[in-house]
């Protein structure tokens, strides 16, 4: 039986090393740290408004963002600007097309907050709304679960990575030109480089260097794929710390009714 035990734990083991392997061993993926990362992580307010700015002026020229509400970037929790101001950024930075202007004939006006941000496919770029979730099987260099759970998602890192991995080489394949990048599966991706370093400006005087930005870029779009992060964390700690206190109160309702027989069995008759 212990035999048959320890065997089925090396075996699961040696399975768990190989898959951690196989989704590492496609790309090298740095382990960046982020606020948001293990159990009591929460996101920088100044960090996702500094990402949000980054994919503004540089990412979206390519990507779209088609699943994110324009208002959320309001909510507390995430960038949480001002109503004014997420007014301000929808309707200088995005234009919809709106079918029922013109009477019906449809025309291009610009986004109000209850719009999301635009779909963008124009450069065969993939949306990014979910980027962050969807490249989550990379989690950091050594991808086991529980590293998952105390070093974060690794869609994050991936994208830092991605950001930063660039090496220098290109090629030309059937007339695309290919980039090399140490962090994408394969090694070679079409997306030029988006990112040298002091690509932005930021007003709150943070570094501008590439690490900083892509980290800065890719904590925005782990918000954009789990906008309610804080919500679900706090949610689990308002509810471990209710099932604490539940087992003391059980424990001692459980003391106070068995206390007479207790006494009972200690030689005085319970009566
Ligand atoms: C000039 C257009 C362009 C710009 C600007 C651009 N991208 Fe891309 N991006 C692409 C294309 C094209 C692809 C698809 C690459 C491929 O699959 O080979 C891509 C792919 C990606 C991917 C997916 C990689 C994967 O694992 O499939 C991520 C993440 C990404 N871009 C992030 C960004 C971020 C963040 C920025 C802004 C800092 C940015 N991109 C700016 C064109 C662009």
């Amino acid at each position: 039986m212990l035999k048959k035990l320890t065997l089925s734990a090396a075996m699961t083991l040696a399975l768990g090393t190989t898959g951690a392997l196989a989704a590492g061993g496609a790309g090298h993926v740095e382990d960046f740290s982020f606020s948001f990362e293990g159990p009591f992580g929460t996101y920088d307010q100044f960090q996702l408004q500094r990402g949000l700015q980054v994919f503004t002026e540089v990412c979206a020229g390519c990507h779209g963002l088609q699943y994110v509400p324009l208002r959320t970037l309001g909510d507390p929790g995430g960038p949480g600007l001002p109503e004014d101001q997420v007014r301000a950024y929808a309707e200088q930075n995005f234009e919809v097309w709106d079918p029922e202007l013109e009477g019906g004939e449809g025309d291009f006006r610009a986004a109000k907050p209850t719009d999301n941000f635009p779909a963008v496919t124009s450069a065969g770029a993939p949306d990014l709304s979910m980027m962050a979730k969807a490249r989550a099987g990379f989690h950091g260099p050594y991808g086991l679960g529980i590293n998952q759970f105390f070093q974060g998602m690794g869609g994050a890192e991936y994208i830092a990575s991605l950001l930063t991995g660039y090496t220098g080489e290109e090629k030309e394949e059937a007339g695309t030109i290919l980039y090399e990048n140490k962090a994408f599966p394969g090694g070679w991706i079409s997306m030029a480089p988006p990112l040298y370093g002091d690509d932005v400006e930021y007003e709150d005087g943070a570094s501008t260097e590439l690490e900083a930005i892509s980290q800065d870029v890719a904590a925005f779009l782990m918000w954009t794929a789990e906008p309610k992060l804080m919500a679900r964390q706090e949610a689990g700690f308002v509810a471990v710390l209710f099932l604490t206190v539940l087992t003391v109160l059980l424990y001692l309702t459980n003391k106070r009714i068995w206390a007479p027989v207790k006494k009972g069995a200690k030689g005085q008759p319970a009566e």
